[in-house]
């Protein structure tokens, strides 16, 4: 499990556009008078699709006093969920699963590549500012193990070259093509068989 970083350079205000303001009130409106604060995932979500994908102290207490909470309260939701960050990240934002499926299927050796590609440490740049990494807990895709998570997309079923190539495709600025590295449809047979009739003694 990584350790939140919260970052130590912080823009001294936040507020919504309008156009996430009028977001965070459909937000808002979804739920009772009394129960505002049912809202704070998503609009702390809302706030870091503003700020380039991390979320500024400030924008928790923009988020608190939206929502009559208290700042403490906000603060912790954000460093309880490993989908809020609270330091800029890479434009290209890989965060690998390392939970045991994918542990042991092979996921130190993503790491390994993360470390030898990015930055030897999570939570950094790399020299070109393009990319960052993070180890997280289980994305729900463990049947594709291992997989990482690259900004919005999935990428399952890795090895070490395959990782090495995503990764050297992010730091030309291009994005790889999502999904399964040995091609699988989902999660569907490696060997394209939908049932186990012809699969004999099974
Ligand atoms: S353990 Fe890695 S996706 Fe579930």
């Amino acid at each position: 499990m990584s350790i939140k970083k919260i970052s130590k350079v912080q823009p001294e205000l936040f507020e919504f556009t309008n156009e996430n303001l009028e977001k965070a009130n459909i937000e808002i409106k979804k739920y009772p008078k009394d129960r505002k604060a049912s809202a704070v995932l998503a609009l702390l979500y809302l706030v870091q699709n503003q700020n380039d994908n991390w979320i500024p102290l400030s924008g928790i207490k923009y988020v608190a006093s939206l929502l009559g909470m208290s700042y403490i309260k906000v603060y912790e939701v954000a460093t309880f969920y490993s989908m809020f960050n609270l330091s800029p990240v890479g434009k290209y934002f890989v965060q690998v699963c390392t939970t045991t499926p994918c542990m042991i299927r092979g996921a130190k050796k993503i790491i390994d590549s993360c470390k030898k590609n990015i930055s030897q440490n999570q939570n950094e740049l790399s020299e070109n500012k393009l990319c960052s990494w993070t180890e997280v807990e289980c994305l729900g895709a463990c049947v594709n193990a291992p997989m990482m998570q690259i900004n919005q997309d999935y990428f399952e079923d890795l090895n070490e070259t395959r990782v090495d190539e995503i990764i050297q495709q992010l730091l030309r600025d291009e994005f790889p093509s999502p999904g399964s590295a040995k091609n699988r449809k989902n999660n569907a047979p490696e060997n394209g068989k939908t049932t186990l009739i012809d699969i004999k003694n099974a």
